[in-house]
């Protein structure tokens, strides 16, 4: 089936934590946007007229794989110039994967201002089928009273030359600090839990019951129970939750900001976040109790093993190794680097240019050094090394697949080679998924099969990263882009029609 949705982005005015109305990025007049759901197999297309005004935008389908569509990945010049204001855009893929995701704006720091909203695609076969009653989405996020196009400034200039992220005042559960989910006794419910902050990770725990994790960003699971889910920005866990046999009480859950991340913890900070489970509306909604060693009772996802049981690849036939530095560039503001590079975009998306270079397109020069580019050969086994040589903890994403989590260091492990791994301590059923967190001063190593042609960022998910530059970027197998792509009027119209320029490009 085709399933269309006509997105029409307007500033709207909105106040999710009851304390200050701000505009927000909202969709057909409504904040927060709609979620977008169809079934593995369906056609998508998606129409956005933007009619922001004074901003540019597009939107990117996150985890979804895009194969045979790379020209609707939607980052801006990487797989599309940016919709400019009163310009319009039509995005049309099949999607051939089940499970939990997200879109978002992947226009300059634009996502935390509301243009954030699930993806939810439906599986006859999924193995779970049969085993809950009910699903809900339940999505985590942070918020900032201030504009994304406020903060930007400040946070890349000299007066902040450590680059301190700054701190959103209030966590949300379905964008809102209220949610009361409407429960009923002795029933098995799926909740598709979505992180979409723009900072912040999350710790989450319900009082009173368990969860039993089945699927991580859009990856079937062997069944795993969990007290508490740490869920970083971009990260997806859906789980069974089975409810009590009797009404006698409400029992509250709770979203818990990972306050490490934060250099400084503002007096205006919330951190936790309330919402409750309803099986009463006359019974009162409790205060949840404080808990103290939330990573003691953190579920490690590092023991997760997919439903499928996919053994890991083979030896890599390319490493890729990136070491993770924040730096100034003499300016006296902080940017962050994969190796020297801190990432600026083309003027060019870097897809086009794929397209019209010929032969040249597999040299990575031809994309310009600034765009932290690695051109992988059809086929290619690929590893990729990531170390942290910063003190922050990243939840890194790769577009276009998901990738085997095959490694991760505890904290301050130093890089991949200090750790002193090999090959056999390796899994040999690791866990696949989208978005992967390195520890402060740690190293993680991924491993995937080259086998969608396309431009694929790799990046941190944590917006302020990706606006200070921790991006690179994998063109793969070029050479058949250019025999099998071909790409929309519309898409070239919207470069034609000229960007606004969006803060810090
Ligand atoms: Cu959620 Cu570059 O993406």
């Amino acid at each position: 089936a085709t399933v269309t949705y006509d997105f029409n982005v307007t500033w709207v005015t909105a106040n999710p934590d009851g304390d200050f109305d701000r505009p927000v990025i909202g969709i057909n007049g409504k904040w927060p946007i709609p979620q977008i759901t169809a079934n593995v197999g369906d056609n998508v297309v998606v129409n956005v007229q933007n009619l922001l005004g004074n901003e540019s935008t597009s939107l990117h389908f996150h985890g979804l794989y895009m194969n045979g569509t790379a020209h609707m990945d939607g980052p801006e010049q990487v797989s599309q110039c940016a919709i400019p204001p009163g310009s319009s855009f039509t995005y049309n893929f099949t999607i051939d994967q089940p499970g939990t995701y997200w879109y978002h704006s992947h226009t300059h720091g634009q996502y935390p201002d509301g243009l954030r909203g699930p993806l939810i695609i439906h599986d006859p076969d999924s193995p779970f089928l049969g085993q809950y009653d009910e699903e809900l989405v339940l999505t985590l996020s942070d918020w900032y009273h201030d504009l994304m196009t406020d903060l930007l400034p400040g946070f890349i200039s000299k007066g902040n030359p450590t680059g301190a992220e700054p701190v959103p005042q209030n966590a949300l559960f379905n964008e809102t600090q209220n949610l009361k989910v409407k429960v009923e006794p002795g029933k098995t419910y799926l909740f598709r839990m979505i992180n979409m902050g723009a900072f912040a990770s999350q710790y989450v725990w319900f009082e009173g019951h368990n969860m039993t994790i089945v699927e991580v960003d859009g990856v079937y699971t062997q069944p795993a129970e969990a007290e508490m889910i740490y869920l970083s920005a971009a990260q997806r866990c859906s789980f069974l939750l089975t409810t009590r046999n009797e009404t006698t009480a409400n029992y509250a859950f709770v979203g818990s900001m990972d306050t490490t991340l934060f250099d400084v913890l503002p007096d205006d900070l919330n951190y936790n976040v309330t919402g409750w489970l309803v099986y009463d509306d006359g019974k009162p909604l409790p205060h949840p109790a404080f808990v103290d060693d939330l990573d003691g009772n953190t579920f490690d996802d590092m023991t997760l093993v997919p439903w499928d049981n996919q053994t890991l690849l083979g030896e890599p036939d390319k490493t890729v190794e990136l070491n993770v530095i924040m730096d100034n560039l003499g300016d006296g503001a902080n940017y962050a680097f994969f190796n020297n590079i801190t990432y600026r975009a083309p003027k060019v998306p870097t897809l086009y240019t794929a397209l019209s270079t010929g032969k040249l397109a597999t040299n990575p020069a031809v994309y310009g050094g600034y765009t932290n580019t690695f051109v992988l050969e059809k086929g290619q086994i690929v590893q990729l090394i990531v170390n942290n040589l910063d003190t922050g903890r990243h939840p890194f994403h790769l577009h276009g697949r998901n990738f085997q989590a095959v490694y991760r260091s505890a904290e301050d492990a130093g890089t991949f080679e200090d750790s002193n791994v090999t090959e056999a301590d390796f899994p040999s059923v690791p866990m696949r998924r989208d978005t992967f967190v390195l520890y402060p001063s740690g190293n993680v190593v991924l491993r995937f099969r080259a086998d969608n042609p396309g431009i694929w960022l790799f990046h941190c998910h944590i917006e302020w990263h990706v606006a200070s530059g921790l991006i690179a970027t994998f063109v793969e197998s070029p050479l058949d882009l250019q025999n099998t792509l071909t790409i929309p009027k519309d898409h070239y119209e919207v470069c034609v029609a000229g960007n606004v320029p969006t803060v810090g490009n």
